[in-house]
Formats: structure tokens, C-alpha cells, sequence
């Protein structure tokens, strides 16, 4: 029994941290922006078009910052297909510049 919680108290608070984490916005997307776009950005079958709640947040995203997420284990790490966000901004408006990354 002893032995169980030394085990499973690590567990929770990392979970802890990683609940905390994702409170954070990643490149100016809120959270409920991230969870507006999490069925578009993942596999299998992401929602194409995203939901207008999504492209509301993608339109006031830093994309020169979620460039630099592109090859990081981030995006991977939270579920989200860096492929499929990288092309959020131009499946909501396509006259949106895409990111040059
Ligand atoms: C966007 O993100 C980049 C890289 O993190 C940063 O250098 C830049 O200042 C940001 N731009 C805006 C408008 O916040």
C-alpha cells in the first residue's frame, strides 16, 4: 500500500503540471481556442473546415510562433498534427498569408 502511493503521487503530479501547462495559450491561442481546434488538428478523420470558434482563435494566432512549434515534440506531445495546424489558418481564410516555415 505504502508502496502504491509512492508510486502513483509522482503520476498525479505530473498530470498536475500538465493540466497546468496546457491553462497556458500556445502562440496567442487561448485555451478554449486550442480546445476549439484540437477535432481539426487531429488524427484520423480532423473536422475540415474547423469550427468558427477555431478560426476565431487561429485569426489572432502569432504564426510566426507556432512556426517555431512546427518540429517540436510540443504539438505531437499534445495531440495536435503540426501538418494540420499549420494549414488552420488557410482552410479558415484562405487569403490568410501562410506561414513561411
Ligand atoms: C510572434 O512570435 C515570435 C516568435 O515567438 C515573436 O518574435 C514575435 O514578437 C511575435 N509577434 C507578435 C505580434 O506577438
Amino acid at each position: 500500500m505504502a508502496k502504491m502511493q509512492l508510486v502513483v503521487l509522482p503520476l498525479l503530479m505530473v498530470a498536475a503540471l500538465f493540466e497546468g501547462s496546457l491553462a497556458m495559450s500556445i502562440c496567442d491561442i487561448s485555451e478554449d481556442g486550442l480546445s476549439a481546434c484540437r477535432p481539426s488538428v487531429t488524427e484520423p478523420n480532423p473536422v475540415d473546415p474547423p469550427s468558427i470558434d477555431c478560426c476565431k482563435a487561429v485569426s489572432g494566432a502569432n504564426l510566426t510562433c507556432l512556426c517555431s512549434y512546427k518540429n517540436s515534440y510540443l504539438l505531437p506531445y499534445l495531440g495536435i498534427d503540426p501538418d494540420l495546424a499549420m494549414g488552420l489558418p488557410s482552410k479558415c481564410n484562405p487569403s490568410t498569408p501562410v506561414p513561411n516555415c
